[in-house]
């Protein structure tokens, strides 16, 4: 039988650490491929190209990677011991941090686990540790970084189910899927954990425009799961809420400033303003390693803009747009907090006034 898309690791590491695997996203639905990452500019652009994507996934996979590129800069320095070599190593180690995270702006899950990782090389400094030692406790925080990840997407799960009803419908944009992240998703959780107790959602999914996220993993990952499922044009959401079909929407997150603004894929402030209109909740998924209480507010995010090809080339069989006409191509888009119904964590449920239970709940995490 064939192996389904769900059994497939959206980020690991290869068995002697030396490489990152990733499932290619760009080739999905059609082929399902791993690809073996081992420098840094490959690492740089399987993130930039969205390869891996989905701001969990992206955590894990720089997190991986800075751990193989750190064991590289180890190796190069061959046996050198003390302060200078520790230096020497963090100099690089922090070049290449910051190239990695210069890959995309907008979702915090980059910088925050290549933050952990930087803070695990200067508490292993402090604690005596040689470079190798460092290296290796670098490895096992990569790691740790993904075991967190598959727990905390099953506990958002458990905490989004409560909010719905066996035989509800769902509308999720983008792919905050098991895709995005190392399993079950974070939007999907609790369509994921509903499909184990016979909770019967009908999903809606919207197809997202331009990189097409929702129809190409989004669809394709609920329907192998045997999920019923509908893709829908990203302009249809109001027709289905009009119509009554849908009772909750998840969507994922890539930052949450202090206030409750959130960044996601571009279209979801429409969905959000659109189930406004039709009293549907809108509910945002996201693990507390998503909140940014640094950034005050929703204006401060820093919007990715991307190649006008997307828009006007990517998946036409020819160009469908006149030459040289302007395109602009956000990646993200800010849903304001006034309609953002809650924001569902793995500590609980955030409601307004967000700026005092965001605070709340990232405090409980500790990271
Ligand atoms: O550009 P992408 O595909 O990385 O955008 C992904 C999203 O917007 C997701 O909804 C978000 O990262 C949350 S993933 C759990």
């Amino acid at each position: 039988m064939e192996k389904s898309i769900l059994e497939y690791e959206t980020v690991a590491l290869d068995e002697q650490g030396g490489s990152v695997l990733v499932l290619d996203q760009t080739k999905l639905p059609g082929r399902a491929e791993i690809i073996r990452l081992h420098t840094a500019q490959e690492i740089w652009e399987a993130i930039y190209l969205l390869k891996v994507r989905g701001a969990p996934a992206i955590g894990v996979a720089a997190a991986f990677g800075i751990y193989v590129l750190a064991g590289q800069i180890a190796q190069g320095m061959g046996q050198g011991e003390g302060e200078e070599a520790f230096e020497s190593f963090y100099r690089k180690f922090r070049e290449q941090k910051e190239y990695l995270n210069s890959a995309r702006p907008t979702a915090v899950n980059l910088s925050w686990a290549l933050e952990r990782m930087d803070g695990v090389c200067r508490q292993g400094h402090e604690a005596g540790g040689s470079v190798p030692e460092i290296v290796e406790s670098l490895g096992r925080e990569a790691r740790k970084i993904k075991e967190e990840d598959i727990q905390v997407c099953r506990a958002i799960g458990e905490q989004g189910l409560a909010l719905v009803k066996p035989g509800d419908g769902i509308l999720t944009h983008c792919n905050a899927g098991q895709l995005a992240t190392c399993r079950y998703g974070t939007a999907t959780a609790p369509i994921y954990l509903g499909q184990e107790r016979g909770y019967h959602f009908r999903v809606f999914a919207d197809e997202t425009r331009p990189l097409l996220q929702g129809a190409r993993l989004t669809a394709y990952e609920l329907y192998s799961a045997g999920v019923d499922v509908t893709l829908i044009c990203d302009n249809m959401s109001a027709m289905v809420m009009e119509k009554g079909w849908v009772q909750a929407v998840f969507v994922g997150c890539d930052r949450v400033a202090a206030n409750g603004d959130t960044a996601n894929k571009i279209g979801t402030s429409v969905v959000a303003a659109v189930a406004k209109h039709y009293g549907v909740p809108f509910y945002v998924c996201a693990p507390t390693s998503t909140i940014d209480l640094a950034t005050p507010t929703g204006a401060e995010i820093q919007i990715e803009q991307r190649p006008a090809e997307e828009v006007t080339e990517m998946w036409y069989r020819e160009r469908m747009a006149p030459e040289g006409i302007k395109v602009f191509n956000p990646a993200f888009d800010v849903t304001d907090n006034g309609l953002v119904t809650a924001i569902v964590t793995e500590n609980g449920i955030a409601r307004a006034p967000f700026t005092e239970s965001l605070a709340a709940l990232k405090n409980l995490s500790g990271k």
